[in-house]
């Protein structure tokens, strides 16, 4: 079982990963919680790399090849090897959020990074993908008061010092993109409570795993 979750910034997503990750253990599974960018030992590397707001001199295909390259080691080294084992995988973030980010954020063709995902994933696609949909308004706060409260303002601040229109731009292109890819998209409303939003996300796991098998 490979489910991805994405979003905008502040939706709560790591929260809903963690709270999936509880709700799949106790129903007997072995669960892997990882990330992206971020969720390998040389990920980690390419993570500070591109979040840092030292690197705004990144060009959009230098950032291109650093989020791909970090999704290759990450399947190869960690997801693939976890499924193989039969665990469940959750990962915060995967290849959608290239197409997003780097397509309908930065500007570059969504074909050409859908096939260099297929490249990178090399067969590894996620069975379900959770999108959390938020207004960016209360999505950029949220991540604010997060990243005040971890102190990280100032290294990992890059996509959040963003204007409103680009995260305006990767809103509306998760819905776009959510609706081009139905069969594996769900879209939950991100706006309630953690304990509300999850009990979307509880409802379509079990659509999807477990009343399909019955
Ligand atoms: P996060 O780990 O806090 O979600 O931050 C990761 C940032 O990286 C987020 O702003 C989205 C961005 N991102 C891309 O632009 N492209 C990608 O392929 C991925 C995985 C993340």
């Amino acid at each position: 079982m490979f489910i991805t979750f994405e979003g905008i910034e502040g939706t709560g997503k790591s929260t809903q990963c963690k709270l999936l990750k509880e709700y799949l253990e106790s129903r007997g599974m072995e669960v892997l919680l990882t990330c992206e960018p971020g969720g390998s030992r040389i990920g980690a590397e390419l993570r500070k790399m591109l979040l840092s707001t030292d690197n705004r001199d990144l060009t959009s295909l230098t950032e291109l090849f650093l989020y791909l390259a970090d999704r290759a080691q990450h399947i190869s080294e960690i997801v693939r090897p976890a499924l193989e084992e039969g665990k469940a995988v959750i990962c915060d973030r995967f290849a959608d959020s290239t197409v997003v980010y780097q397509g309908y954020g930065r500007g570059l063709d969504t074909k050409m990074l859908h096939h260099l995902n297929e490249v990178a994933v090399d067969g590894t696609w996620p069975e379900l993908t959770l999108l959390l949909d938020l207004d960016v308004e209360t999505g950029l706060k949220r991540a604010m008061t997060r990243n005040i409260q971890k102190g990280m303002t100032q290294k990992e601040g890059r996509f959040e010092a963003e204007h409103v229109s680009f995260h305006n731009r990767i809103r509306e292109g998760y819905l776009t993109w959510a609706a081009v890819n139905q069969k594996r998209f769900k879209v939950a409303d991100a706006s309630g409570t953690p304990e509300q939003v999850f009990e979307q996300i509880k409802h379509f796991i079990e659509q999807r795993f477990f009343e399909e098998n019955k």
